[in-house]
């Protein structure tokens, strides 16, 4: 039995009369960037997240570059976010021409750790006498929403907005509110394994204030509020009709699947807690994750993750690594003068996380098998 990490064909089968009406409605409107489309799906997304604005854009790296300009972040300042991510989200910081400032994770939860946030502010506030930092980025690693709670808390004691990356969290809950409306802007992403999966790239920006919908909206299009006069440079960066007329389709069903991504999860869980060497994700009680990705700590100098996952392959299980290199340490942010160890949590956690298959129609059979060659590994 071969177990793919996401089996997006799968998914396709289950609402493919929808989708290839949804596809020949679009073909026949003639209509296929931006427009009515994507307009409705603007305007369902926003109900759905509970903010009071949606601007379709090209991915979700667009969608974060696009927020934090709109957010006025600029030359010069300084944007707090995690190593422990994907590159968009430290890229969209650096194309707005500021400099990521990496903060160490909470390795229970992986996402950015709100007393690091606060010890470097502190730091700054002693080095210079107008700190340049101007806004933070936490990322819902996995799907889990990250403390937001102490992070707006800090945001609202310096000043500072709050741009949540909610690429792989859409649907998730934090203490009854779904992310991407707690900050001052969410960014979330249609690529293809998200749990809101275009058959292609799209993304989204969502807010509750009007300034910063209209100036991404303006962004999106070359700058141009009104065809042909431009306020600003901006981008091309519009979301399909196509992609937004199909995940209208999907979106009817997203609660559904995140539920049974949820039941997945704890079936996985259970299935592994008391497999020595493998520590199971934890789950806020007072949040509801996404489940879009399922990831393992190995744990213990007797496993070796990277042989687990040889093991793994060799039985036809896929697994993913999210995310084997700290952000810290890529060349590419070599200009920031980092070195190893400087965000300990964040290269623990990339030596030892594993993620494991997790998708809606994922059986139960699928899981325990996965599960069995874990523990046969484990046993060896
Ligand atoms: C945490 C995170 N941020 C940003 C992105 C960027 O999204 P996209 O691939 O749609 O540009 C992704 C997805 O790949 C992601 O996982």
């Amino acid at each position: 039995m071969t177990i793919p990490l996401v089996d997006l064909k799968a998914q396709y089968d289950s609402i493919k009369e929808e989708i290839d009406a949804a596809i020949q409605r679009v073909l026949q409107s003639g209509q296929f960037i931006l427009g009515s489309e994507v307009k409705a799906f603007e305007d369902e997304m926003a109900a759905y997240c509970g903010a009071q604005y949606a601007v379709g854009v090209a991915s979700g790296t667009d969608a974060l570059q696009l927020a934090l300009l709109a957010c006025g972040i600029k030359v010069g300042d300084e944007v707090i976010t995690t190593p422990f991510t994907f590159i968009a989200t430290a890229e969209s910081i650096a194309k707005c021409g500021a400099t990521p400032v990496f903060v160490d994770i909470d390795p229970k939860t992986y996402n950015i750790a709100p007393e690091k946030i606060e010890q470097y502010l502190q730091s700054r506030q002693i080095t210079s006498h107008q700190s340049p930092v101007t806004a933070l980025l936490p990322v819902h690693l996995y799907g889990q929403p990250a403390a937001m709670e102490r992070i707006l808390d800090v945001a609202g004691k310096h000043n500072l907005k709050v741009i949540e990356d909610c690429a792989q969290a859409l649907g998730a809950e934090y203490k009854g509110r779904k992310v991407g409306s707690l900050g001052d802007a969410g960014c979330l992403s249609f690529f293809p394994s998200k749990v809101l999966g275009a058959y292609g790239d799209g993304g989204m920006v969502v807010t509750n204030d009007p300034e910063i919908a209209e100036t991404v909206r303006i962004l999106r299009v070359h700058g141009s509020k009104t065809t042909y006069q431009h306020v600003m440079h901006g981008f091309n960066s519009r979301l399909d009709a196509l992609q937004a007329a199909l995940l209208r389709v999907k979106l009817k069903y997203l609660d559904r699947w995140n539920e049974l991504r949820r039941s997945k999860a704890a079936l996985y869980t259970r299935l592994l807690s008391q497999v020595d060497g493998i520590e199971p994700p934890y789950f806020e009680k007072n949040c509801k994750s996404s489940c879009n990705y399922y990831t393992v700590r190995i744990k213990g100098s007797r496993l070796d993750r990277d042989e687990l996952r040889k093991h793994l392959e060799s039985k036809g299980i896929q697994t993913m690594v999210y995310y084997p290199l700290s952000l810290h340490l890529q060349e590419v942010y070599k200009y920031l003068k980092h070195k190893s160890g400087d965000f300990p949590q964040s290269e623990q956690a990339q030596e030892q996380v594993l993620t494991l298959p997790m998708y809606p129609e994922l059986s139960e059979e699928q899981i325990e098998e996965v599960a069995s060659e874990i523990k046969k590994f484990v046993n060896r």
